[in-house]
């Protein structure tokens, strides 16, 4: 049987949510990373260092209540057009927050209080920029056809914070498009991109037959998504993985209105082999996963490893029960129901 052996991987880009959701999802992604860094898109976002230290302490005595010893999360704080500069240093000196996440108000799942105005932060841009806070950009212009709305935020608002903060670090998060490849490349080495698994794989017409499938920014054409599977077998360092995973119960997903979101936690691995395996790339797999984005952010490279199989497995159709049995609201993970080549050993 063929085995394959990695560095621990990071996932730089995963929402974990709060209470029963988080005790729910938390494991998928505890038992393969060996750090991942949190959205603060919460109920109540974590638009305050005070908020940051509550939700970081519920999440890490989930950690320990489930074994989790040697999972790391990495914080982030949520911008409104009423951040601070000392929100920025008090998260810092405090919490350890790594990044600060800019949702444009209304693109997403968790962004009502996002930021309308970005040239008003900009003393909260130039603290970032004084401290080594990362800049996390859900790159949407709000109230655009999806088609256009990330090409928009880049020319526009993302152009304006690039020029004016020559030493800000920046991530684009969930790169969908050959256009964003393309121009990402030309940026320098200040300015990297995320890149889900769910975007390797599929394109709209997947999102136009399967609610599960729809997240923000949603999958686009078949030449954008083989653009970045070319980008991240490419050995590029700006480009690194960050799955984006975001859980949302079964009933918030197969309904009108249905939530923005793809729970990929379950599969990200398994599915990211299979695909670097397809293009003759499996030796990249570990810098995507697991150097890139740790050197972007000046962490350290992890120590353990993760082992997988190649051994088909079936995706459940839904996750029902919590760990202890107990019955809970259904979650439907990406590609329920599907084989995949290759497996996680635990
Ligand atoms: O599809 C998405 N879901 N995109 C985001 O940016 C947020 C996320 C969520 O929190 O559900
Ligand atoms: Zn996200």
């Amino acid at each position: 049987m063929e085995t394959l052996v990695i560095r621990r991987p990071d996932d730089f880009h995963v929402h974990l949510r709060e209470g029963e959701m988080l005790r729910r999802v938390l494991p998928f992604t505890a038992q393969v990373f060996e750090r991942a860094l949190v959205m603060p898109n919460l109920t109540k976002p974590l638009i305050s260092t005070y908020k940051v230290k509550e939700y970081f302490r519920e999440l890490d005595r989930y950690c320990e209540k489930q074994g989790f010893k040697d999972f790391r999360a990495l914080r982030t704080l949520y911008l409104t057009d009423k951040t601070l500069v000392g929100n920025i240093a008090w998260s810092q000196v405090w919490e350890n927050v790594l990044a600060a996440k800019l949702y444009p108000k209304g693109t997403t799942t968790g962004s009502a209080q996002g930021v309308l105005d970005v040239e008003r932060l900009g003393p909260v841009f130039a603290e970032m920029e004084k401290r080594g806070i990362v800049l996390s950009i859900h790159a949407e212009m709000p109230e655009m056809h999806s088609d256009y709305a990330e090409d928009e935020f880049l020319i526009g608002p993302f152009w304006w914070i690039y020029q004016n903060f020559p030493r800000l670090k920046i991530v684009w998060e969930h790169v969908t498009t050959a256009y964003m490849v393309k121009l990402l490349e030309r940026y320098p080495a200040r300015v990297a991109g995320t890149i889900t698994a769910h975007h390797l794989w599929l394109t709209r017409d997947d999102v136009f037959s399967n609610p599960h499938n729809y997240c923000k920014p949603p999958a686009k054409s078949k030449e954008d998504m083989v653009a970045l599977i070319n980008a991240v077998t490419s050995g590029n360092p700006k480009f690194f993985f960050g799955s984006d995973s975001a859980p949302h119960w079964k009933w918030q997903k197969e309904r009108a209105k249905a939530k923005a979101g793809v729970f990929s936690a379950p599969v990200v691995m398994p599915l990211l082999a299979q695909i670097f395996e397809a293009v003759g790339a499996l030796h990249r797999l570990e810098d995507f996963t697991s150097r890139f984005g740790a050197e972007f952010y000046g962490l350290p490279l992890n120590t353990g490893k993760l082992v997988l199989e190649k051994r088909p497995w079936k995706v459940p159709l839904a996750y029902t029960r919590d760990l202890d049995g107990e019955a809970i609201e259904p979650i439907v993970p990406f590609l329920a129901g599907e084989t995949l080549d290759w497996q996680i050993v635990l």
